[in-house]
């Protein structure tokens, strides 16, 4: 996909410039691989400027003490990383690194509040939702045990999109308010400074047939139902995770609609004739304990081989350290540039 620059005055067309952030807060599970994985790694095959990033410090609102040690939140950074060069991520290709690893967005993630209202802290949903949940449990001081971090977490999270002039966000429905506080923010601040295009507005990219894939309960596939089926357990523990996808008391032989969990994950990442041959098997008649066998069986397929490269990664964390350290560099020239122009323009520094 290219964007013509001619009202910029240059007639180069540039790339688009996609990004995104993996927030660190549980291994990666079936759900991610095909809701946020996939559709993120063929953006970046499609040759759009794809920069993906661990969100590490955003974990850091929540993955602290006394819940927390330092040590998980280090290690489920390591396991979103292997997980996405286990699943194909090119290092060459994609700017792939740790959020900490880059001090420029926090400079000016500074900066944004400097431009943002408290109003729309108070409006964004993970606050909202959080106070809602202290409300629910009897709470009756709405701000208790409630951090800044997570109320300007949005804030952080603009500071982000915006460092590297990012033309598209890849996010779930979610994410999309804070899309648009990020888009708020740089437009205060364009104007404030005359109108100059001093941040690139970004724009939310939803991904349009992302499966939604079901967890082992049959809500939707997420860590906060815990309810994830993991994407590089031990088969034993894969076993252990199917088996616990609730089921109902119809005997084998007894023919079935191909719907459910158990067909819908296999659905989300079979082929069209895998799933045809086991709707058939369905409508003749299946036993449940048959229909998880052959979700385990696919799902080996599709992620045993990666697993053995994911299991080489965290067995080498030095090697993760090292690529996203490499990756650190290259996104860190982007953002000082951004941050340059942001100072020049607002008066700070010579
Ligand atoms: N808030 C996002 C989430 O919870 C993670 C994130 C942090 C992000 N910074 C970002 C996503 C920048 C897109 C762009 O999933």
């Amino acid at each position: 996909m290219r964007q013509s620059h001619e009202k910029c005055g240059t007639r180069f067309s540039v790339p688009q410039r996609v990004l995104t952030g993996i927030k660190p807060t549980g291994a990666p599970h079936v759900g991610n691989l095909l809701g946020a994985i996939r559709p993120a790694l063929r953006l970046a095959d499609e040759g759009l400027e794809a920069l993906y990033f661990i969100a590490d410090y955003h974990a850091l609102t929540t993955v602290h003490p006394p819940d927390h040690k330092p040590e998980e939140l280090r290690h489920m950074t390591y396991e979103v990383a292997a997980t996405w060069l286990a699943m194909g991520l090119d290092p060459e290709r994609v700017m792939f690194y740790r959020q900490s690893d880059v001090p420029e967005v926090f400079e000016l993630a500074w900066v944004l509040s400097c431009f943002t209202s408290k109003g729309w802290m108070n409006k964004a949903h993970a606050y909202k939702d959080a106070i809602a949940k202290k409300a629910a449990a009897g709470e009756t001081d709405p701000d208790a045990g409630i951090n800044i971090g997570v109320y300007t977490y949005p804030v952080l999270m603009a500071a982000d999109i915006l460092a590297f002039d990012t033309d598209l966000v890849p996010v779930g429905k979610d994410q999309v308010q804070h899309i648009e506080i990020a888009r708020d923010i740089a437009q205060r601040i364009n104007s404030a400074y005359g109108g100059k295009e001093v941040l690139k507005l970004p724009k939310p990219k939803l991904e349009e047939n992302a499966a939604i894939v079901p967890g082992t309960d049959g809500r939707k596939m997420s860590k906060s139902y815990d309810n994830t089926v993991p994407l590089f357990a031990q088969p034993k523990q894969m076993k252990k995770a199917i088996n616990q996808i609730v089921t109902d008391s119809r005997p084998p032989e007894e023919p079935k609609e191909p719907e459910g969990t158990i067909f819908e994950i296999f659905k989300a990442i079979a082929s069209p004739e895998e799933i045809e041959a086991l709707a058939a098997r369905y409508r003749a008649g299946i036993g449940w304990g048959d229909a998880k066998k052959a979700l385990l069986d696919r799902l080996e397929l599709e992620v045993g081989e990666a697993r053995a490269k994911y299991d080489a990664l965290m067995a080498d964390t030095k090697q993760i350290d090292a690529l996203l350290m490499t990756g650190a560099e290259k996104a860190r020239k982007v953002a000082r540039a951004t941050l340059d122009r942001v100072r020049s323009a607002t008066g700070i520094g010579r």
